[in-house]
């Protein structure tokens, strides 16, 4: 089962504990949102799951960590500062602000029933291009808009990666083909965010830049796409709720070969299927551009240097044909916020008990529940069984997620953990204090088993694997 709309986990989401709307006791901040106690776990988690999958798993990818804020002149050769931009439309009539290329995604605010531009009594201007770069200044200025203090906050982490190319590889003594794995945050002035966290003006990002000769692209890119399907459905995203979509050459972005979408229905209510889904993720062959971008020796027809500014040359030398060129990227590029929906939208299913109440079960794969057991003891009013439960607590820390919780009823505190996606459930009762055994709870199937206190940590271990 999967939810059948964003509302309704964006109601999970606050009443658990995952993510709150952010500055909210000042009237929030339109689509900022705070990630809570069992967000910010679950976010950990899948960012933990990318990273091992990639960095620690192959043996053919660095790590990276680079700075949200750069050398403006980053985004001046990267074609950030004169191509990042949204067309923007305004509406005279309604003093509304819209995306030219998403009128249709969007209501009209005076007659909701019509997208802008549909009424008689909208009325557009032209559009014009606006860019989505967060501007900020660096240092004590003399004034905001000192133009020699202005900086960005980055709208994507890969740019940190093609200007660390030569130090990765340099240091790491790596041979194409390889690859520059990084997590970190984003910043968009995005002109229509909402939808919960699917577009938002602050996000994360984890992408990573596979650089490689030109012959070999096409095939790894593919590999790429083929990977990351097997990835999505290691975190529990179903693949019925993916779609691959080939962007036009329309659509391209100005620098890529060829891109590839991976969507993901995060609008199962829509009625027109095409409609359901929306972008996941994308796998573009970005061809030579970026390296070429940043380095100082390019020249045009009148041999003038394309950048001016750099003071490296990224271009590889093959020690094999003894040529020197600029290898090409692959680059998987994928939202960590985005990755979180779909895998709380497709964890999500409901199930009725015995009495006739419907329950929520969050059923996430146990590397990715930010909770993997609850201890319980049946009576918090017995200090024998609260010593054992809490000492079997400390026990299961060390070897994975555990939580001591006597927050209410034995029932309460079962729905509690199936809502955040605990996997297992282990009770303390008066019997345990003498057969040293407990009651393990199934979060999928409320099964429940004895085992015996001295075999519960490998029982659980290997129930989790
Ligand atoms: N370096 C390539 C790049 O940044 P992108 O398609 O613009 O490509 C990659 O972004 C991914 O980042 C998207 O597929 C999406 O998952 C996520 N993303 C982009 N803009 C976002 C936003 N405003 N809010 C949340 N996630 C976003």
């Amino acid at each position: 089962m999967t939810a059948p709309n964003i509302e309704t986990i964006v109601s999970l989401a606050k009443r658990r504990g995952f993510v709150f709307p952010a500055s909210e006791i000042y009237g929030g901040l339109g689509s900022s949102w705070d990630y809570g106690s069992l967000g910010v776990e679950l976010a950990n988690n899948i960012k933990q799951s990318w990273w091992r999958w990639l960095v620690h798993e192959r043996d053919d990818i660095e790590g990276l960590d680079s700075s949200i804020i750069q050398n403006r002149l980053v985004w001046k050769y990267s074609g950030h500062e004169t191509t990042f931009s949204d067309p923007l439309v305004d509406c005279r009539a309604c003093k509304g602000r819209f995306r030219l290329d998403k009128l249709q995604d969007v209501n009209c605010p005076k007659h909701p029933s019509v997208h802008p531009g549909d009424d008689k009594e909208c009325d557009l201007t032209e559009a014009r291009e606006f860019n989505l770069m967060f501007r900020t200044t660096v240092g004590a200025v003399s004034s905001e808009d000192d133009e020699s203090a202005l900086a960005y906050l980055r709208p994507e982490t890969a740019q940190g990666i093609f200007i660390n190319f030569a130090n990765v590889l340099n240091t790491s003594r790596r041979k194409l083909p390889f690859g520059i794995a990084q997590i970190g945050k984003a910043f968009r002035n995005e002109v229509t965010p909402g939808n919960f966290i699917f577009r938002t003006r602050e996000f994360e990002q984890m992408e990573m830049e596979y650089f490689c000769r030109p012959e070999d692209a096409p095939r790894i890119q593919q590999e790429f796409i083929d990977g990351f399907l097997d990835w999505f459905d290691s975190v529990g995203i179903l693949r019925e709720n993916l779609k691959l979509y080939e962007q036009t050459p329309e659509e391209l972005a100005h620098y890529a070969e060829r891109t590839v979408d991976i969507l993901y229905r995060f609008f199962p209510e829509r009625e027109d299927e095409e409609k359901q889904f929306d972008e996941l993720m994308g796998i573009a062959n970005r061809k030579d551009f970026d390296l070429k971008a940043h380095s100082k020796k390019p020249e045009d027809a009148e041999g003038k240097r394309l950048n001016q500014d750099s003071t490296e040359d990224l271009s590889y030398f093959d020690e094999q044909t003894k040529q020197r060129f600029y290898p090409y990227v692959i680059e998987p590029a994928v939202g960590v916020n985005r990755t979180l929906l779909a895998v709380l939208m497709d964890a999500y299913s409901e199930k009725t008990n015995e009495k006739g109440e419907t329950r929520v079960i969050l059923k996430l794969k146990p590397e990715l529940a930010p909770i993997k057991v609850a201890v319980l003891p049946l009576a918090k009013n017995k200090p024998e069984i609260v010593a054992m439960a809490k000492n079997l607590k400390k026990q299961l820390l060390p070897v994975m997620r555990t939580v001591y919780d006597d927050t209410g009823g034995i029932g309460k505190l079962y729905a509690r953990q199936d809502e955040i996606g605990t996997p297992f459930c282990v009770t303390v009762d008066h019997e345990s204090l003498e057969d040293n055994a407990v009651t393990v709870r199934d979060r999928d199937t409320w099964e429940q088993e004895r085992i015996k206190v001295s075999e519960l940590k490998e029982y659980l271990r290997k129930r989790l694997d």
